[in-house]
C-alpha cells in the first residue's frame, strides 16, 4: 500500500494558500505519496472530511485567492480528546503525514497531533508576517499591495478635498503590513503595536509640521493592533480643524491573486515541507530565514520573540516631514 499524505489549511486564509496546496500535493504525488485534502482545518480530520487528491486536483489553482480546502478555527480540536479523535481518524485512512498551512495557533495543532503519532509540519501561512521564526509568511506581500491599492485611492479622495484620512490595515500583533503599506503610500504617521506612541507628537505635531510646509491632504496608517480609528479621526479633526474620515479596509486585505512573491515562496515551501516528511522528519515548521527555505522544531519556533524592524521604521518616520 502507498504512504499516505495529508494536507490541510487552518486558521484566517491567506491568498497563497492554494499555491502552497498545490504544491505539497505535486510534490508528495513526485514522492511517490497518496495525497488527501482535508476540508475545514482541523475538523476535517476530527469529522472526517477529506478526499482524493491527484495532479489535476491542483491546476488552475496557483492564481487563485483563498483556499480550495476551506479553512477554520476548530474549538473541538484545542482539546485532548478532539486532537485523539483527528490522530485516530489519519490512522483510519493510513494517513502517516500531515503538512500544516496557517499561523500560530495551527503550528500547536500540528505540535498536538505529532505528540498523538502523526508527522507533521507546517508552513507558515497568514497575512499578518507574525510568525518570530520565519522573516516572511505566504500572503504577506498579497496583503501589502492589496493594502497600498486601497490607501493609493483613498489618497486621491483625500487629496481632492484636502481632507486627512486615517486608514486602520490588518494586524492584530503584528505593525508589518502598517509599515510597509505606510512607506509604500507616504502617509504622515504609522501607528503599530510594537512601537509606544503620542497621538500629540507622533500624529497631530506631524501634521501640524507639514501643513506649515504647504501639504493639504494626511494619510495616517494605523494597524488593526492600535484600532481606535473612528476615535483617532475625531481627534485629529477637532485638534486641526482638517476634515477627517477614517477607513477600516478589513477583509478585502485577505483577498484577491496572489502577487508573485506569494506565488513562489509558497511553492518552495511546500516542497521542502514534503521533503521532510518524506525523510521521515515531523514536529517542524517552514521558515524563510536570510535569504533561505529553513526549517525549526515546532516548539523552538512558538517560542521565539518576533523581532519588529524598527530601522525600518524610522527610515519611514524620516521621510515623513
Ligand atoms: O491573522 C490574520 C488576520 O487577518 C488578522 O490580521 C485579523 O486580526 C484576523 O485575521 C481576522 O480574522 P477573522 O476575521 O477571520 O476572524
Amino acid at each position: 500500500m502507498a504512504k499516505k499524505l495529508a494536507v490541510l489549511t487552518s486558521g484566517g486564509d491567506a491568498p497563497g494558500m492554494n499555491a502552497a496546496v498545490r504544491a505539497v500535493v505535486r510534490a508528495g504525488i513526485y514522492k511517490g505519496y497518496e495525497v488527501v485534502g482535508v476540508r475545514r482545518g482541523f475538523s476535517g480530520l476530527i469529522y472526517g472530511d477529506v478526499f482524493d487528491m491527484n495532479l489535476r486536483s491542483v491546476s488552475d489553482i496557483i492564481n487563485r485567492g483563498g483556499t480550495i480546502l476551506y479553512t477554520a478555527r476548530s474549538k473541538t480540536f484545542m482539546t485532548l480528546e478532539g486532537q485523539k479523535k483527528a490522530a485516530d481518524f489519519c490512522r483510519s485512512i493510513g494517513v502517516e503525514a500531515l503538512v500544516v498551512i496557517g499561523g500560530d495557533g495551527s503550528f500547536r495543532g500540528a505540535r498536538a497531533l505529532y505528540n498523538q503519532g502523526i508527522c507533521t509540519v507546517g508552513i507558515p501561512g497568514t497575512i499578518d508576517n507574525d510568525i518570530a521564526c520565519s522573516d516572511y509568511t505566504i500572503g504577506f506581500d498579497t496583503a501589502m499591495n492589496t493594502a497600498m491599492e486601497m490607501v493609493d485611492k483613498i489618497r486621491d479622495t483625500a487629496q481632492s478635498h484636502d481632507r486627512c484620512s486615517v486608514v486602520e490595515v490588518m494586524g492584530r500583533h503584528c505593525g508589518d503590513i502598517a509599515l510597509e503599506t505606510g512607506i509604500a503610500c507616504g502617509a504622515t504617521s504609522i501607528l503599530v503595536p510594537e512601537v509606544p506612541y503620542n497621538i500629540e507628537d507622533d500624529v497631530i505635531t506631524k501634521i501640524y509640521d507639514q501643513k506649515s510646509t504647504g501639504k493639504k491632504h494626511f494619510i495616517v496608517v494605523v494597524a488593526e493592533g492600535v484600532g481606535g480609528v473612528e476615535d483617532l479621526a475625531k481627534y485629529i479633526e477637532n485638534r486641526t480643524g482638517i476634515e477627517t474620515r477614517a477607513t477600516i479596509l478589513g477583509h478585502v486585505q485577505r483577498g484577491g491573486a496572489p502577487t508573485l512573491r506569494d506565488r513562489v515562496m509558497a511553492t518552495a515551501m511546500g516542497v521542502e515541507a514534503v521533503e521532510l516528511l518524506a525523510e521521515g522528519i515531523g514536529n517542524r515548521v517552514i521558515a524563510y530565514k536570510d535569504g533561505k527555505i529553513v526549517n525549526f522544531d515546532i516548539t523552538e519556533a512558538l517560542e521565539m520573540t518576533r523581532i519588529f524592524d524598527k530601522h525600518l521604521y524610522d527610515v519611514a518616520m524620516e521621510v515623513s516631514i
